[in-house]
């Protein structure tokens, strides 16, 4: 099932209420989808970018308008205001552009509804395709036996479907190599234990649960032989990826253990450094609540970043849908994205 889809609307799964249940929402308006974004019920970059183009196409339904004018002017202000809701995964910004300028070449108001949405229709439809491709480049990577260390979810459930992180993995499983997973649980809202581990075992892909303070001991006890994860925004010395990416990317380093991120082109920002990047700062309550518990004092300081940049030079290559980009990054990435 795709993680965001058109059907007489917008729907897509609610995925804060996984792993218990599997639950579409419809989003009938793009507040409800600026609503969704920010608390995370559509995430991951790829379904992010997805989730921007649909939103003009959304935007472009939901009321009636006078003029093709009045519509046009409509959108650009929704695409602004969807633009605003997470500042890191640059895709969010990739779709929502896409689906706009489509829809600004129509010429009456039925026209600039179709191109909008024929063009959230392409994009998905070219996640998915892209996806594969880069799960058959990255799979060359991985070993029959071979245990992989992930962490956040890059999977499905990240993209409109198959991943990028994960979508290795599962490329690698379908062309018959016996891999294991271990997904570190990614607090503080643990897309790791309840994304990635529900949707590997939906899949029947062997993973194991760790909590992010077990990477040392992992690796240390040589349990981790390549690690996979994706990215929300790759610029010209770093990769933005979900907090605690760098730590991960730390101790592989420490111990020679290859650190692969998989991403499309669309998640390249390549005119970009680190120092450009704004990094989102999520609300105090996710690490002063566990679920209702409470399990910080009230009035404690917190600071809770949600990325973090991993530098390039700890990432041994960049598996996209155009192949694998080795060292040089600064040569090759121009080369083989083309950008
Ligand atoms: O805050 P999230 O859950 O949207 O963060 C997602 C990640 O960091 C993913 O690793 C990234 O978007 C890559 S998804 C293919």
């Amino acid at each position: 099932m795709r993680s965001i889809f058109w059907d007489n609307g917008l729907k897509l799964i609610d995925q804060t209420k996984l792993p218990e249940k599997l639950e579409i929402i419809e989003c009938r308006n793009i507040e409800e989808l600026a609503d969704a974004i920010k608390r995370l019920a559509v995430r991951g970059a790829p379904a992010l970018e997805a989730a921007g183009a649909y939103g003009i196409a959304l935007a472009a339904r939901e009321r009636e308008f006078e003029t093709v004018d009045e519509l046009k002017d409509y959108l650009r202000k929704s695409a602004k205001f969807l633009a605003s809701t997470r500042p890191t995964a640059v895709n969010l910004f990739v779709g929502i552009e896409r689906a706009l300028n489509a829809a600004l070449k129509g010429e009456s108001v039925e026209e600039v509804r179709e191109l909008a949405l024929m063009e959230a229709e392409r994009l998905a439809e070219e996640d998915i395709e892209r996806n594969r491709k880069m799960g058959e480049y990255g799979a060359k990577l991985l070993e029959d036996g071979d245990t992989i260390l992930t962490y956040c979810n890059a999977g499905r459930l990240a993209t409109v479907d198959w991943g990028t992180a994960l979508g290795v993995v599962r490329s690698a499983v379908k062309e018959g190599k016996r891999i294991k997973v271990i997904a570190c649980e990614t607090r503080p809202l643990n897309q790791g234990s309840r994304l990635t581990c529900w949707e590997l075992m939906e899949d029947g892909i062997d993973v194991t649960l760790i909590t992010d303070s077990m990477v040392g001991i992992v690796m240390q006890k040589g349990m981790v032989d390549k690690v996979i994860v994706g990215a929300d925004r790759i610029v010209r010395d770093a990769v933005f990826n979900k907090i605690g990416t760098y730590t991960v990317s730390v101790v592989a380093k420490h111990h020679g253990i290859p650190f692969y991120v998989a991403a499309p082109k669309a998640t390249f920002d390549w005119g970009k450094k680190a120092k450009d990047v704004v990094i989102e700062e999520r609300p105090r309550e996710e690490l002063i609540y566990c679920g209702n518990r409470q399990i910080a004092p009230l009035d404690v300081k917190v600071y809770n970043p949600a990325f973090d940049p991993t530098p390039l030079e700890n990432v041994t290559a960049l598996i996209t849908e155009y192949g694998v980009i080795e060292p040089p990054y600064d040569v090759n990435v121009p080369k083989i994205l083309k950008i």
